[in-house]
């Protein structure tokens, strides 16, 4: 197995799936807001949503936990059929971005919500200091939510979902309301507490690099429908359309033609041998690269497009620099990424040849966004 397909497999392993979507509908006001969605999440697997604003991704999870009715289709969960029921009955715990904890209760009260009432005082007690320690909040159970820092009051909210030991944890964008450092942090601790736990996590995220990071799966949203499911890996490796290679991560687009078989054109005439799969020749198709995997021209570079460049500006991303610059030939803007010793010497205006080496260039059928 190469380290790739290594990669590609890992937290995919086949197991049958604890949550079943099948053929998923929902209309608000006659407008198709999920669109016969199919969606299958392992047991003890973080699996996140991600996609634009507006494409379903709450609506999805409403229904997922039975707060919105779907107007067609089935969900399973642990091979039962609970499309009809409540979602009282369903047993999962729920976050959401506004922290929604009760501000008049104390911030064990608010874990302690979730409880059953048959439970004695000591074994509430227990109970609630426990999640505490769990959530790294040991000590705060007297504060009132409103002592409490954001972080702080979304890891309380955390806390009283997971108290009636839900089978599933459903997080809606749980960390958009915390600044950059916090979210990180939070972000570490979400996926470390999840494995610790095996539970089924299904987290909306419009940060599709918070999902990258975070994930084992990840289902890419456009539209009310899922136009790709697969490991940060494979999603940022073999994105299967041009919506995903550009929503998940950085990536360069070049307008081309089919030429025949495993061949294609450029406008300005350069010809490259290229997978075309089963395109027919006139076929208008994109190429994608990635910043990372542009280099500068240089001996022995192999099968590639070598692309004059004028440097608009760069932009320091710490371990390398990118670079944006223009194929003014056509206009196309192309960022790429170097080493930071050679980024620093390229100032803006520069004339570079940059090469896309054939070996990581994607093809795409042009007008799929
Ligand atoms: N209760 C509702 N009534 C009418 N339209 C809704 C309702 N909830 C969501 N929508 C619409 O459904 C679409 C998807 O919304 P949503 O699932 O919240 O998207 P996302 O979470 O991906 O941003 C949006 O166009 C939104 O305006
Ligand atoms: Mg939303």
């Amino acid at each position: 197995m190469t380290l790739s397909t290594q990669i590609a497999t890992e937290g995919c392993a086949e197991v049958a799936p604890f949550l079943r979507l099948r053929g998923i509908a929902k209309q608000f006001d006659r407008v198709a807001v999920l669109r016969r969605i199919d969606l299958d999440v392992p047991r003890g697997s973080f699996t996140c949503l991600v996609g634009p604003s507006g494409c379903g991704k709450t609506t999805l999870l409403r229904v997922l936990c039975g707060l919105e009715t779907a107007d067609a289709g089935a969900i399973l969960c642990d091979g039962q059929d609970i499309t009809q029921q409540p979602a009282a009955a369903r047993h999962m715990g729920l976050v959401f971005q506004s922290y929604a904890l009760f501000p008049n209760l104390r911030v064990e009260d608010n874990i302690a919500y979730g409880l059953s009432r048959r439970l004695s005082r000591s074994e509430r007690h227990r109970k609630v200091n426990a999640l505490l320690d769990l959530v790294g909040l040991t000590g705060f159970g007297r504060r009132k939510p409103n002592e409490l820092s954001g972080g702080q009051q979304q890891r309380v909210a955390i806390a009283r979902a997971l108290a009636p030991e839900p089978s599933v944890l459903l997080l809606d964008e749980p960390l958009s309301a915390l600044d950059a450092q916090l979210r990180l942090q939070l972000r570490g601790e979400l996926q470390t507490l999840q494995k610790r736990l095996g539970i089924t996590v299904v987290m909306v995220t419009h940060d599709q690099a918070e999902a990258l990071a975070i994930a084992d799966r990840i289902a890419v949203m456009q539209s009310g429908w899922i136009e790709q499911l697969g490991t940060p890996f494979e999603l940022y490796c073999h994105p299967a359309n041009r919506f995903v290679a550009g929503f998940v991560g950085r990536m360069n687009f070049l307008p081309a033609t089919v030429a025949g078989v495993g061949a294609v054109v450029l406008p300005s005439g350069t010809a490259l041998a290229l997978d075309t799969a089963s395109l027919p020749k006139g076929t208008a198709v994109e190429l994608g690269i990635r910043p990372e995997n542009i280099a500068l021209t240089g001996p022995g570079a192999g099968a590639g497009i070598i692309l004059p460049l004028r440097i608009l500006g760069r932009e320091f991303l710490g371990a390398s620099m990118r670079l944006d610059g223009v194929h003014e030939e056509s206009g196309t803007a192309i960022a790429l990424d170097l080493p930071l010793h050679r980024g620093m010497a390229l100032q803006a205006q520069t004339h570079i040849e940059a090469f896309l080496p054939a070996a990581h260039l994607h093809l795409f059928a042009a007008g799929t966004l």
